[in-house]
């Protein structure tokens, strides 16, 4: 699978054809909705105001329903400090400016995912994401794999490690007050994400002059248990199905953009929902952002909380250990709402 910068670059300079493994036909025909309209745009959730007890019930509230309608939402005063913000996005963005053979020693070896390269390629007929990543293992600390966190920038591994643990007591805490609403013990929800296990999926969207052509990431569902995205350089480019059309989601600058995954909604018994999205590419700037994925730990039992069936409550779900449920994401391909709805 070649490098998309490279590919981009050499279709840019040429005005050349896209190769039809990147075509999408589908794209150009759905038009997508603005985010600005107030209406349309996704909630914004004030960490700040659920962490403050003058306000915490009504914010609490407030994220229950976003999780519960939109499945996504804009998180603001996270409490990332600024510095941890700014020197993440200098440095993830440094290391995608590398010349190709530097940022080639950190390639995906050819059966991982960890590394330098593209999303999951499985068959030759699939068509292929304008973008290339860097995923990597975060949390907990043995699951690194130090061969393919970039040594340059120089600052990249500690900057990279800042914000880990802060994006990590970030999701801690939202977990917390989501449990809150749910009416369940918090524990009994924290100890499903036991040793925080966090990966990050940095991604590089080159322009392309037939933007309407190309997706920079296909359409869908996350199998985390939270994801938190930043917006690396505030080019736009998220899009959220609701209610069959595709939605732009125009992020604050510096505001973390959150989505429940497959997992949640599975834990929440389907009180949260786990909503479809891709990415679009911008005609004549780069895209960059970062996702960090919070999952569940691997002997963890994936099933509606037995407190939300309990007495008559009925388990919408099935459920299964968490290594079994990921085998099965795998296998799944990119089937959007799929996954989760196979279990039901
Ligand atoms: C995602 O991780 O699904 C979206 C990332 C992005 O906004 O580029
Ligand atoms: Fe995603």
């Amino acid at each position: 699978v070649p490098n998309v910068q490279e590919l981009a670059r050499a279709c840019h300079g040429t005005d050349g054809e896209i190769p039809d493994r990147y075509v999408r036909p589908e794209v150009a025909a759905d038009e997508a909705i603005g985010g600005r309209d107030i209406n349309s745009a996704i909630p914004v959730i004030d960490l700040a105001k659920l962490l403050d007890p003058q306000s915490s019930q009504e914010e609490c509230a407030k994220l229950g329903s976003a999780c519960q309608h939109w499945g996504f939402f804009q998180l603001i005063n996270h409490g990332v400090p600024g510095e941890v913000i700014s020197d993440t996005r200098r440095d993830v963005t440094e290391f995608f400016r590398l010349p190709l053979e530097a940022k080639e020693e950190y390639s995906q070896l050819a059966d991982g995912l960890q590394g330098y390269g593209h999303s999951f390629v499985f068959s030759e007929e699939q068509k292929l994401d304008w973008g290339d990543l860097l995923y990597l293992q975060l949390r907990p600390n043995e699951s690194r794999d130090m061969r393919f966190w970039p040594e340059q920038p120089t600052s990249f591994r500690n900057s990279i490690e800042r914000f880990s643990s802060e994006t990590a007591k970030v999701a801690r805490c939202l977990l917390k007050f989501l449990a809150i609403d749910m009416g369940v013990d918090p524990e009994s929800l924290l100890e499903k994400f036991r040793g925080e296990p966090q990966s990050m999926r940095a991604n590089y969207y080159p322009p392309c002059r037939q933007a309407g052509k190309v997706l920079g990431l296909s359409p869908h569902c996350d199998a985390t248990g939270l994801t938190l995205v930043l917006q690396v350089n505030n080019v736009q480019g998220l899009q959220i199905r609701k209610e069959g059309q595709w939605l732009a989601v125009d992020a604050l600058d510096g505001a973390l953009v959150v989505n429940v995954g497959d997992i949640l909604e599975v834990l929440s018994n389907g009180r949260y929902r786990s909503i479809e999205h891709r990415a679009v590419v911008n005609p004549e700037k780069e895209r960059i952002s970062a996702a960090v994925f919070h999952m569940a730990c691997r002997n963890a039992m994936v099933g509606p909380l037995p407190e939300l069936v309990k007495d008559d409550g009925k388990a919408v779900y099935t459920s299964m250990v968490f290594e079994d449920f990921m085998k099965r994401f795998f296998s799944m391909k990119r089937n959007g709402r799929g996954g989760v709805e196979g279990l039901m």
